[in-house]
């Protein structure tokens, strides 16, 4: 059987970082829910210790989830995994992610911390949060910029407190593909217990990479575990897109090897259901969940799709959870597209040369308006058609 490709979708954490983007204790609940029906296996529900409205939602949420597990952010120390450990009482299956800077530059100027305080300190809160969970996920913030020798010793200790997962977070997005890819895959063969955690990767979109940055962790990697967000939500320029890795890794099962148990479905209604909260637009050109992200305008594409979808669709539009892919009406549009819109339309030309003369009149209206509608069609053949 093929390995299994973890989903941790942080959208209620990392997204909700996202500036204007904060959301209700309601609203989460809400968007918790429908993550529990696009099947994501961890739902990082905030950060507890953050503030009491943070603390009340990772409780609503550890309560209304079943079937994923449940998570909560917190610093590497024992008032923060106490105050996560708490929010997740209720939880079916509570996992307590911890997290500590370990690159040089943040350790010396944002913790101002020695090596050994942050090795000293990361490897005690594990210990602490094993007490409250055997799901220890531990993040080295800055993971990627991290010196390797000191990573490889703080890895090492901390798994060797009980951490279960080890995420390298790209925290700026800094890394490339094949470095980063190979990071991961240099500390795994390094780290002598390291095949006693799951890793993760983790990573920002800074220079538009956090998808391709994650890919290349799993598949130079080896990472099983992958963070990110509907619609790539999250701080500054937004996490890893979890409709996106998804997609890549379920349309590439022959590249990637891996199993994915995500309804991908639920896609399209987990997008909009964010958006529609955060008030976030998404932008029609997005993968996946952008509204021309299955659409077709040009007449070769049309022509090619109407003989035989997989010509220009690698992933149907329905699989994601749309109702069908869309063949737009507009100038570069051929005879073929426009026969087809009349005959779904019902509407039946009673000889070639009206079809002719309809299509020439469409063409003409096409070079004014950008797209033409139904409406259009329909005015367009008004008084030389009969309604099948
Ligand atoms: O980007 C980051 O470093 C994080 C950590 C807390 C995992 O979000
Ligand atoms: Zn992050």
């Amino acid at each position: 059987m093929a390995d299994k490709l973890i989903i941790f979708d942080t959208t209620l954490r990392d997204g909700e970082q996202s500036p204007g983007a904060s959301m209700t204790r309601e609203e989460k609940v809400r968007i918790a829910k429908q993550l529990e029906k696009l099947r994501v296996d961890v739902i990082e529900a905030g950060f507890a210790a953050a503030s009491n409205g943070d603390f009340e939602s990772v409780r609503a949420i550890a309560a209304a989830v079943r079937d994923a597990s449940v998570c909560s952010l917190s610093r590497a120390n024992d008032r923060d995994i106490a105050r996560a450990a708490e929010a997740l009482r209720g939880a079916a299956r509570p996992r307590i992610h911890t997290f500590i800077a370990t690159s040089a530059l943040h350790m010396e100027k944002k913790l101002r911390m020695t090596p050994d305080q942050v090795f000293e300190q990361a490897r005690l809160a594990v210990r602490f949060a094993r007490q409250h969970s055997d799901d220890i996920e531990f993040s080295p913030e800055d993971g990627s910029r991290s010196d390797p020798d000191f990573l490889c010793r703080v890895i090492e200790a901390v798994i060797r407190e009980g951490a279960t997962t080890i995420n390298v977070a790209d925290t700026v997005g800094y890394a490339m593909p094949e470095q980063y890819g190979e990071f991961i895959r240099m500390l795994r063969e390094r780290i002598p217990n390291s095949d006693r955690a799951v890793w993760s990767v983790h990573c920002h979109d800074d220079l538009g990479l956090a998808v391709a940055n994650s890919l290349a962790g799993i598949k130079i990697g080896g990472a099983r575990q992958v963070e990110c967000t509907i619609n790539a939500l999250g701080e500054r320029a937004g996490n890893c897109s979890l409709e996106e890795v998804v997609m890549a890794v379920r349309t590439r099962k022959d590249y990637f090897g891996l199993e994915v148990g995500i309804d991908a479905t639920q896609i399209v209604p987990a997008s909009r259901l964010v958006s529609g909260i955060t008030g976030f637009v998404v932008q029609p050109n997005k993968a996946i969940v952008g509204a021309n992200a299955f659409a077709h305008a040009s007449g070769i594409h049309q022509d090619g799709v109407l003989k035989a979808r997989q010509t220009y669709e690698i992933m149907q539009a329905e699989d994601v959870g749309w109702s069908a892919n869309r063949i737009v009406l507009g100038k570069l549009s051929g005879r073929n597209a426009f026969k087809q819109r009349l005959s779904e339309l019902g509407i039946e030309l009673d000889s070639e040369q009206a079809l002719n003369d309809a299509f020439a009149r469409f063409k003409e209206l096409a070079d004014r308006k950008s797209e033409i509608f139904d409406e259009d069609i329909h005015a367009l053949v008004s008084g030389d058609h009969v309604d099948a």
